[in-house]
């Protein structure tokens, strides 16, 4: 076992303890190996949300090397799909219900995975997808690039009398601009995307 960290991105890059499980286990600095031998551990919290009792139900779903499964997806409460990796999850999730939804409740044309019948869609609103993949065309796009509310931002701050004296307008306050931007996120940005 070879236990990479200790933290993410910035904070990684190391090779924090390597061996049998039982001698990361031992490890003091290994984070991994600390919640393996129980040492850290997250609580299971008491109560659960109950959900709304309803649910989404998928029939047949057959895409790539799923068999003929019936599943019923919980509403109203946050829930996961788990499996080894390759068992199907992504072919469930994304190829079918995702698209099975954003075909009947988003008119979108993109063909769902091979299934029989999906239920229970007119108890939810809409579909939106959240994955990794950034939310606009570059990847420094972010929620407020992405809803405009950035350019009142850039107002806001091309107005305050710090900018004034030193002439700065709003194209400086930018993600692009060196100077304009904050140099220790755009170490981190830059550090991310390698
Ligand atoms: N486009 C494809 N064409 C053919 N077979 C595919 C395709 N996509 C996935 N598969 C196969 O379908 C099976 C399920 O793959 P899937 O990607 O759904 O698994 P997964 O549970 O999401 O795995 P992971 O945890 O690695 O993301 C695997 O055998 C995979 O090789
Ligand atoms: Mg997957």
């Amino acid at each position: 076992m070879i236990d990479v960290g200790p933290g993410a991105g910035e904070k990684g890059g190391q090779i924090v303890a390597a061996g049998t499980p039982k001698q990361v286990m031992r490890s003091a600095k290994s984070l991994t190996g600390q919640y393996l031998s129980g040492k850290k551990f997250i609580k299971v919290p008491l109560e659960r949300k109950a959900g709304s009792g309803d649910f989404v139900e998928v029939f047949g779903a057959e895409e790539n090397n799923l068999k003929k499964i019936n599943v019923k997806f919980p509403l109203g409460k946050f829930i996961s799909v788990t499996g080894v990796s390759g068992s199907g999850k992504s072919t469930l999730v994304n190829t079918i219900l995702k698209r099975a939804l954003a075909q009947k409740m988003n008119r979108n044309s993109h063909k769902p995975g091979k299934y029989k019948k999906i239920t229970g869609y007119d108890k939810l609103e809409k579909m939106i997808a959240i994955d990794q993949s950034p939310i606009g065309r570059t990847p420094r796009s972010n929620p407020a690039t992405y809803t405009g509310v950035f350019d009142d931002i850039r107002d806001l701050f091309a107005q305050t009398n710090e900018a004034k004296l030193r002439g700065y307008k709003k194209g400086r306050f930018s993600f692009n601009v060196k100077g304009g931007r904050c140099e220790n996120c755009m170490v981190m940005e830059l550090s991310r995307l390698k």
